[in-house]
């Protein structure tokens, strides 16, 4: 796996002469923040040695090289799920070539279900923490020394320092922000009436079906994460809709400018950005 990760991260530099202090990776309906990269370099999936390739419809595979609020950023134009058929080390596979392509840090956007009764379709939400419902890790097998430790800490899954950040950044902008813990859950199917029920009883403030692999991935390379949810729908009890893929991507897109900013904002701001 490190020679597969290597060859790949050789490929990524000899293909663009952006060097990326940042990795953002654009979920469901966030493809938005893309108009605002000044782009260098599209590279498609399919063309990247060892790369996963996308199954789903809708979902565009690129890598973008580009800057972004004059940073130099590179992003996941479409991610893998599990749900796809992936295994988890697999939907991590783009990440770590970030990381060896020399990000200092990680930015991940996502679309969830909203289990707070304070929040509202179109809220964004800062994750502080995670509960983790995946039946694997993206850690399982043997470990990669080059890329961090056999049992990595998880005290602090996303960045307390971007976190704060992201609230000042969100006022100047008059944006709404709510914060909250993230439940991932491997899909594909939405959850019913109890689990979102049982699911709120545990702590968990809204519910998808990635990013948590991607952090896991992440702290173990000891990156910083910052992630933000887009309530796409929302479910408690005397509040349960039926759900469509369709009404959470229509839903991502109509807060896809607020993303775009606050991404922005904090990236420009991020310590590890200088
Ligand atoms: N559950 C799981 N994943 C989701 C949801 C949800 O309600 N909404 C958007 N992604």
């Amino acid at each position: 796996m490190w020679k597969e990760l290597s060859e790949t991260a050789d490929y990524l530099l000899d293909k663009t002469k952006i060097r990326p202090i940042a990795g953002i990776v654009l979920g469901t309906g966030l493809g938005g923040l893309v108009n605002e990269i000044q782009i260098t370099d599209i590279i498609p999936y399919a063309s990247i040695p060892h790369f996963p390739v996308t199954t789903v419809e809708g979902h565009q595979g690129n890598l973008i090289f580009g800057h972004l609020a004059g940073k130099p950023v590179v992003a996941m134009q479409g991610r893998f799920h599990y749900y796809e058929g992936y295994s988890l080390v697999q939907t991590v596979f783009p990440l770590r070539v970030m990381k060896l392509v020399g990000i200092r840090q990680v930015f991940l956007s996502n679309a969830a279900g909203g289990i707070n009764p304070d929040f509202q379709i179109g809220n964004l939400m800062v994750i502080r923490d995670h509960i983790n419902f995946f039946p694997e890790s993206p850690l399982r097998g043997k470990n990669i020394d080059e890329l961090g430790t056999r049992f990595p800490d998880m005290s602090e899954p996303y960045d307390k320092r971007l976190i704060e950040i992201a609230f000042h950044v969100a006022n100047d902008l008059g944006i709404t922000l709510r914060d909250g813990v993230y439940l991932g859950n491997p899909g594909p199917s939405f959850e019913t009436p109890a689990e979102y029920t049982h699911y709120r009883l545990i702590g968990a403030d809204a519910i998808g079906m990635s990013t948590i692999p991607e952090v896991i991935a992440a702290r173990h390379m000891q990156l910083p994460v910052f992630a933000v949810s887009v309530v796409t729908n929302v479910a408690f009890p005397g509040n349960f809709q039926q759900n469509t893929h369709e009404d959470v991507q229509i839903a991502a897109n109509q807060a896809a400018s607020n993303m775009s900013h606050l991404f922005k904002g904090v990236i420009v701001d991020s310590p590890y950005s200088s």
